[in-house]
């Protein structure tokens, strides 16, 4: 059985939780490993919009088994809080069906100050990140003093390294920041409290998934964010602090990386990003409004409006390379209905020289020109069609130079939100 690992090849908000949704009907297990609430994972199933942050989007489907692996930061308090919510909405999430791995790190209250004060001293070179203490939280594990998931289990533990996170980051906040100490036994407590309702979610991803490949089943690896904010090979430092790409689907969730069969890189039909960085086919004018206005390009977590722009096959190249990507879902073609001409960018121009691959030095990404080809628009909703070969001409000549453009073929095409707005080829 293939395993698939869904990852976004642009900066985020590509629609990976719809396709991992729409996967997850033949799918046996759904693994998050990486990122954490910074997500924003939205399926529309009829009227209904359910965004997930940090559950994997399989958790709709109710034999599918869903796992948080290690690779995730996980707030504990964010998690109980996306658990009642989809209670109250009718999808029941209890340790048979969602686990955590031990190995988790979890994000606390000073991982989001930290966050904030540090956006907040920066200037012009805001990162201009989710807030959500991602970044800080990441920092800790790194630095070794990270609290796991497995911690919760030995208050004492969870007290002596809280202590000991404060004394170092009070210090910080206090004189660096100008912002208010945490006291680390009420921070310690209000941890211990929730501990509880987290411990039962508690497993051993690796086995687990071991267990689940002698019977066959197949997986469902579930990435956040986009290629280009990934740790290392993104526009760093406008990235997020984890690896996003395909590789990091067997770090982050314990499985062996010949596991990894398919790779699914989402790509929206054009380009979207949200918070700063350099964005070569960036819109400032009507057309970049109308692809934020029919793509309803508001962030899923944050509720900031998204840059447009063309889509930029110099990125998507790279992407291919950087995550070994096999097929490509394409989002959104219903969202260029009504242009009468698409451009792509092709390659860029940077120094004098024409560069088929992104530049390598820090925000050389501002000082190229893009390069663009212009292919003929279409007209009328194509969101009720089901073939490939009822799409408008324009549609088609489209998806055919994307493929050569990217050397890697487009076996979905996405034309609405739902699940079964979606044409295989
Ligand atoms: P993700 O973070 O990659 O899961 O993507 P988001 O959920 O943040 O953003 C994608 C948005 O586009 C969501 O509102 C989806 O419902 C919507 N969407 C996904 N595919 C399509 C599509 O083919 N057409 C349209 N019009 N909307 C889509
Ligand atoms: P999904 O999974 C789009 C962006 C933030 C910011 C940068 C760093 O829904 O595609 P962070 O809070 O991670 O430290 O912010 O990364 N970012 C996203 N952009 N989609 C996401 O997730 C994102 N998660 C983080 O806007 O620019
Ligand atoms: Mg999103």
């Amino acid at each position: 059985m293939p395993n698939t690992v869904i990852i976004g090849a642009q900066w985020g908000d590509e629609g990976k939780g719809k396709l991992v949704d729409m996967l997850s009907e033949q799918s046996d297990v759904i693994v998050r490993f990486q990122g954490g609430n910074n997500a924003g994972h939205t399926i529309l199933c009829g009227d209904k919009q359910t965004i997930l942050h940090l559950i994997p989007s399989g958790i709709l489907h109710p034999k599918a088994r869903c796992l948080i692996g290690n690779g995730v930061v996980l707030d504990p308090f964010v998690f109980l809080e996306e658990v009642a919510s989809l209670g109250e909405s009718g999808i029941r999430v209890d340790p048979s069906r969602l686990g955590i791995s031990y190995k988790t790190h979890l994000i606390l209250p000073y991982h989001k100050v930290m966050d904030a004060a540090r956006e907040s001293a920066r200037t012009k070179d805001k990162i201009g990140t989710t807030g959500r203490g991602i970044g800080p939280c990441y920092e800790d594990k790194m630095a070794r003093v990270g609290i796991r998931a497995c911690d919760l289990m030995t208050p004492s533990l969870v007290h002596a390294k809280i202590t000991r996170a404060l004394a170092e980051k009070n210090v910080l906040f206090t004189h660096l920041y100008g912002c208010k100490p945490l006291d680390p036994a009420k921070v310690s407590e209000d941890l211990l409290a929730i501990a509880p309702k987290i411990i039962p979610y508690l497993v051993n991803v690796e086995v687990e998934l071991k267990e689940a490949e002698k019977k066959g089943a197949r997986i469902l690896f579930e990435g956040a964010q986009g290629t280009h904010l990934d740790i290392d090979h993104g526009t760093y430092p406008f990235v997020t602090s984890s690896n996003t790409v395909a590789a990091n689907a067997a770090i982050g969730s314990g499985i062996g990386a010949n596991k990894l069969t398919q790779i699914l890189g989402i790509v929206k039909a054009y380009t979207t990003r949200v918070g700063e960085g350099a964005f070569p086919t960036e819109l400032f004018d009507a057309t970049g409004e109308l692809l934020q206005r029919q793509g309803h390009e508001f962030g899923a977590t944050t509720g900031r409006k998204r840059r447009c722009g063309w889509l930029d096959c110099v990125l998507l190249r790279a992407s291919v390379c950087l995550n070994g990507i096999t097929d490509i879902a394409l989002t959104k073609l219903d969202v260029l209905s009504g242009l009468s001409t698409i451009k792509v960018c092709t390659a860029y121009s940077y120094k004098g020289e024409i560069i088929p691959y992104p530049p390598q030095q820090e925000n050389a990404l501002a000082e190229v020109e893009p390069v663009y080809e212009e292919l003929p628009g279409f007209d009328g909703d194509i969101s009720g069609i089901h073939t490939f070969d009822a799409l408008p001409q324009a549609v088609q000549a489209y998806v055919r130079r994307i493929e050569e453009l990217v050397a890697a073929p487009v076996r979905y095409i996405s034309v609405g939100p739902e699940r079964n707005q979606t044409i295989v080829r």
